[in-house]
């Protein structure tokens, strides 16, 4: 295996971090790993030749596969339960009792393959039971293409869903012959969308929710700052914010904390 040289690894940490604010320097094997198949799959002599095609921008599928690569796409449903938990036993009560009439908008920012903002909306159709709620929306939104495309198919292996309650998985999926279907009623109120936090016009409008897991945790401190204050911004007034277990909401100024990793946008402040 031909290796970087350090001058190659440090170009692509720069653009890694120009491009999608990601702090890529610790992870020097895994990269070397994913962008040498990468480069021999199209036959490029050296990795200086493979970041003058991706800085070009002259191949879009390149460009999307490199984003794909530099990325970590981990996730499963039901992921850190107790948060779900706090949705059903608090944010939905309050919401339900706040905004009895107008939709409820929730985002998904960095949904990966799907499995976050499906056991959301399976959590919303259990809470909707026997409650007559106002229509529920949910936007996720990924950087990485053939994440998204995961997503949309929303068919997953039965080891995919194994931490998905029995009765979840009966009410919840339909069987294609090894694999497992989201039915659509579950669908419905999710749109999968390219956009990337940290872009100006990614966010569109404003959430009483948005979910951000373990998305910051790879981003620089600037651009983690500035994320963060760009879904502050997005955030309608006592909004929730719910980030990964690593990630912390520092300023007080703009959310308090509820307690596991979840966050509420500070009442005087609004937008
Ligand atoms: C580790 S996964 C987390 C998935 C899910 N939120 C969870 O907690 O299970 C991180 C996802 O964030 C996406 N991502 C990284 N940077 C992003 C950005 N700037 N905007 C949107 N998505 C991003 C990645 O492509 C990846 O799919």
């Amino acid at each position: 295996m031909q290796h970087m040289s350090d001058t190659e690894f440090e170009r692509t940490c720069t653009l890694i971090s120009r491009v999608l604010g990601l702090e890529m320097r610790a992870k020097r094997v895994l990269l070397e790993c994913r962008l040498t198949r990468e480069r021999e799959r199209l036959e490029l002599p050296s990795f200086t030749a493979y970041l003058n095609l991706i800085e070009s921008g002259a191949n879009p599928r390149a460009f999307q596969r490199f984003v794909d690569l530099v990325t970590t796409h981990y996730t499963y449903f039901m992921r850190e339960s107790s948060q779900f938990s706090f949705l059903e036993h608090v944010a939905f009560p309050e919401l339900e009792q706040r905004i009895p009439e107008r939709p409820w908008k929730i985002l998904c920012a960095g949904c990966s393959t799907g499995e976050e903002a499906y056991t959301l909306s399976m959590l919303v159709e259990e809470y909707s039971r026997s409650r007559s709620l106002p229509p529920v929306t949910i936007r996720a939104i990924d950087v990485s293409e053939p994440a998204l495309e995961a997503a949309r198919r929303g068919i997953y292996s039965a080891s995919h869903i194994d931490k998905v309650p029995l009765l979840w998985k009966s009410l919840y999926f339909s069987r294609e012959g090894e694999q497992f279907r989201v039915v659509q009623s579950i669908r419905n109120r999710i749109t999968f969308q390219s956009a990337k936090l940290g872009d100006a016009n990614a966010l569109r409008g404003s959430y009483d929710l948005i979910m951000c897991r373990n998305v910051l945790i790879y981003f620089t401190q600037d651009a983690k700052e500035r994320a963060l204050n760009q879904l502050h911004r997005h955030l309608e007034p006592q909004g929730f914010l719910v980030l990964g277990h690593a990630e912390i909401a520092r300023d007080r100024e703009k959310f308090t904390y509820e307690g596991n990793s979840i966050y509420r946008k500070q009442e005087a402040s609004i937008r």
